[in-house]
This record gives C-alpha cells, sequence and structure tokens, in this order.
C-alpha cells in the first residue's frame, strides 16, 4: 500500500500524452475468449485494473504477455469456466465474460462484480438480456456466485428499460457467436463501444449501429485472432484539462479525444477555460481568466459524463461563485466531498426535487440508500490548505490529488491503489508537468 505526498500550490504546464482507455481496455481483454486464435492489443495502459482483468482471463485458461503497452493473449480454454471469487470480485468487468464462456462452453460461474463504492452496480439488465439469449443463469447468495448454462445462445430483440454501458457491451460479446441476430434497443452511446465494436469487426464479427441506440449484432460461427490499437481516454483527458485550469497553468495533451468531448468543452469554456485545437490529436488546455461557476447535470454519452463530475468539482471550488453538481447515473458518487471539506471546501449536499426520480435515474430507484446523495452545491472560491486525506474510488482519487496539488501546504493522500486503478503512472506524469508529487510506502516516515 502506498501514499502520495503532495507540496502546493503548483502551477502545472507542460505536454502529456492521453494513456489507453480503461473503459475499452479491459473489454478488448475479454474477445480474447471468443477465439482460440492470438490477439494483439496496443496502446493498452498499464493501470491496476488491466492487470486484474487480465488475472480473470488467466484463471480461464488465456496465456498473457505484456510487452510495455502492448499485450498479446490466447486462449488456452483450459482451466474451465469458472472465476474464482478472489479474482473477480475485484472487477465490475469481471462478469462480462459471461457472454464468451456461455457462446464457446455453454456454461460460466462468475463471482458478483465488484468495482468502484459509488453505487450498488448490479448486473440485473445484463443477465435479463442473456436470458432472452436463451441462458439460464441463477444467483446463489450462499456461494456469491451467478452460475449460468446455456444450450446455444440464440439471437434476439433486447430493448433495455435504462442506459447500461457495460450491460450493452456484455450482450454484444454474447451475440457475436450466437444463432441468428440480436438487436439491442436503448443501447448506451459511448464511444468506447464503438471501439469494441470495430475490435470485434476486426475479429471477423458483424457489428454496426443500426439506428437511433440501435445495435445489430448478426450471429457468426468463429472469430478469428487481430491486431487492435484502442483509442485513448476521455477521463484521462478531461482531469488534465481540469488540472491546467485549476492550477492556473497551461497542459497539451497529445493522443486528444476532443472530438467526443463535446459536453465537457462547452463546460469549460462557460467556466472560464480555453482550450486550441493544435491538430487533429492535439489539444491545448490554459487558464486565461477567473473561473466562473457552471452547474452540471451527468448522463448517459454524449451528456456530461458522470466520470468527469469528481474533478469538475475541484474546479468549481475556485469558481467566483455558486454552481452545482446533480449526478443522475450512479447512487452514491459523492464520496469526495468529505474529502475536500477537510481542505476547507464549501460543499453542501442537497437532493434536487425530480419529478419521477423512478425513470429519471440511470440507477434502479430501489437501490438507493436513504443516507445517499445525488446533488452537491458549491460555494467559491475557497482557498484550500493541506490535509491527510484518502481515496475512495477512482475518479474521486484524481480530485483529491487536484486538490492537493492547489492547496496551500503538505498532503499526505493514502491508497493511492484506487487512482493507480485507471491513471498510468499519474504521480510521475503529473512531475513532468511540475507537480511536487512524491509516491512512498504507506507506513514510511517522512
Ligand atoms: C461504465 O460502468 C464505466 N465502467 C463507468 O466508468 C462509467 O461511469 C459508466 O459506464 C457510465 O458511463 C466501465 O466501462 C468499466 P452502467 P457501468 O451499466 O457499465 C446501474 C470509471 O470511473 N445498472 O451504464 O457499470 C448502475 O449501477 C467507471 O471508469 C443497474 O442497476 O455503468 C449505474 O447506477 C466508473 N443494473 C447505472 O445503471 C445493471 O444491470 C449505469 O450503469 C446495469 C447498470
Amino acid at each position: 500500500m502506498e501514499k502520495f505526498i503532495i507540496n502546493g500550490p503548483t502551477v502545472l504546464h507542460g505536454n502529456v500524452t492521453i494513456a489507453g482507455a480503461k473503459n475499452v481496455a479491459l473489454k478488448a481483454i475479454v474477445t480474447s475468449l471468443l477465439t482460440d486464435d492470438e490477439i494483439v492489443l496496443h496502446n493498452m495502459p498499464q493501470i491496476r485494473d488491466v492487470h486484474l482483468m487480465l488475472d480473470v482471463v488467466e484463471s480461464l485458461g488465456a496465456h498473457v504477455r505484456i510487452d510495455g503497452n502492448t499485450i498479446y493473449i490466447k486462449d488456452g480454454n483450459t482451466k474451465g469456466t469458472i472465476v474464482p471469487l478472489e479474482i473477480g470480485a475485484r472487477l465490475r468487468t469481471s462478469s462480462m465474460v459471461l457472454g464468451p464462456m456461455l457462446s464457446r462452453y455453454g456454461n460460466a460461474t462468475i463471482p458478483n462484480p465488484g468495482g468502484c463504492r459509488i453505487g450498488a452496480r448490479p448486473i440485473d439488465r445484463h443477465i435479463e438480456g442473456l436470458k432472452l439469449m436463451g441462458a439460464t443463469i441463477e444467483y446463489d447468495s450462499k456461494d456469491g456466485y451467478f452460475h449460468a448454462h446455456a444450450q446455444h445462445l440464440h439471437g434476439a430483440q433486447i430493448s433495455f428499460l435504462k442506459n447500461t454501458h457495460t450491460g450493452t457491451e456484455t450482450l454484444m460479446l454474447a451475440a457475436v457467436l450466437a444463432d441468428g441476430t440480436t438487436i439491442l434497443k436503448n443501447a448506451a452511446e459511448e464511444v468506447e463501444i464503438d471501439d469494441l465494436i470495430a475490435l470485434l469487426n476486426a475479429m471477423g464479427a458483424n457489428i454496426r449501429r443500426s439506428g437511433n441506440r440501435e445495435i445489430t449484432i448478426v450471429g457468426v460461427p468463429k472469430l478469428h485472432g487481430t491486431e487492435y490499437a484502442i483509442m485513448s481516454d476521455r477521463n484521462e483527458e478531461v482531469t488534465f484539462a481540469i488540472a491546467a485550469l485549476v492550477t492556473k497553468g497551461d497542459i497539451t495533451v497529445h493522443h486528444s479525444q476532443r472530438r467526443h468531448m463535446k459536453s465537457f468543452l462547452e463546460a469549460f469554456e462557460k467556466a472560464g477555460g480555453v482550450y486550441k485545437m493544435i491538430d487533429d490529436t492535439t489539444t491545448q488546455y490554459f487558464y486565461d481568466k477567473p473561473i466562473q461557476p457552471v452547474d452540471i447535470v451527468t448522463g448517459s454519452h454524449p451528456g456530461f459524463m458522470t466520470d468527469w463530475q469528481a474533478p469538475w468539482a475541484i474546479l468549481m471550488t475556485q469558481a467566483k461563485g455558486v454552481s452545482t453538481i446533480h449526478e443522475t447515473v450512479f447512487e452514491n458518487r459523492f464520496t469526495y466531498v468529505e474529502e475536500l471539506r477537510k481542505m476547507g471546501a464549501d460543499i453542501a449536499y442537497f437532493n434536487p426535487v425530480v419529478n419521477n426520480p423512478k425513470s429519471f435515474y440511470n440507477f434502479n430507484w430501489e437501490d438507493k440508500a436513504t443516507e445517499t446523495h445525488q446533488a452537491i452545491r458549491i460555494t467559491g472560491p475557497t482557498p484550500l490548505h493541506n490535509a491527510i486525506t484518502s481515496m475512495s474510488d477512482l475518479r474521486a482519487g484524481a480530485t483529491v490529488v487536484l486538490a492537493a496539488i492547489i492547496a496551500q501546504g503538505q498532503s499526505y493522500i493514502y491508497g493511492v491503489e484506487q487512482i493507480d486503478r485507471g491513471y498510468e503512472h499519474i504521480d510521475e506524469r503529473l512531475q513532468s508537468l511540475g507537480a511536487s508529487i512524491e509516491r512512498i510506502e504507506e507506513d514510511a516516515v517522512v
């Protein structure tokens, strides 16, 4: 276990290259289970969740070789179809092996998936879809596993009641080798899904976006290996763009996904930030004038992504005025607020009046615990001071790190394995931009 020691305030400026997208990389690894051929994945981020996901496919018999940001995976299908609890329960995406295992071997046993502590995050939408394709899936609360079987998966028309990013992907992964055609309605629109579609089609699948929020998958008998470079990470880019603005600095981002970040760029400019399109894949983000308050309501793509609201909150603590963040995707995504309050932020929780919360919110309303909040009100600007803090989830971790970089004094941040889940060598890259950040053993005394 490690901690960061961060001295602030510092201004960040310089160049950074965005790493491969975590929320593509984890699913790309799952595609290796769909063929006996080797797949070669480039631009894979060196992050903890990738290693955890590789553990999952290795537990099912895959052979893995890592060479920097390139990963070679060849499914050995020699170890059966059970993902051990101690491996699968650490990662939300471990449940995505259900589709490939059912379509190739007719059964799969997976533990209840884990993931960030940002809500219940059930997989009911995934399971309902798989059942429509011919699977039987039972959850055994005694052993904590889902037990799934299917003579063979067949095509189906599946209409999601609510948006689900990995649910859409899980059913795509199940449908590519199924008998017949599957149509996903009210399918998620996140661009990371399009990258997975491109990878699967490069393996011989037949998938296309066939209409508004609709994906059609025509099952094929077999998939083959391929070599594929995944897209870079929008969530990382948003974090660095906010870092430039909140530190009053200037950061040029290479491998930019600007074209898929319209809702963020609009909010960024409204907040007083400036971005310059250097070329198609290079974007410069910089501070130009005092930060203005901007109200945010998160939503599925193409809305303001829920993954962006935590770093956005730290920016709003420095805005001149009052701003709000209304979180509509997850039911417990403000775990960073207490940490920011420790550093002097003025943040109040509130629950906005919503006509029909059951349908308005993306999470299952019955999963909502009474003590969680759906919105915060931030009053700024508030000078932040140092603190001893910790990070509860990946994006909250980025927020606390940015807070420590602009805070006056030396901060200690525990639980950095959380930020390592999704940000590649984040301390080294922030150092290269001028941050005073050091990674040391958690129990080391400085
Ligand atoms: C994916 O999570 C991403 N994770 C999340 O990024 C991202 O925030 C989210 O999509 C929204 O874009 C990965 O891709 C690995 P959902 P996912 O299914 O698929 C509820 C990050 O920081 N729901 O669209 O889990 C669910 O609990 C992570 O990189 C059900 O109730 O999101 C959530 O409240 C965090 N039942 C909401 O719906 C289901 O069967 C949206 O979930 C499925 C989802």
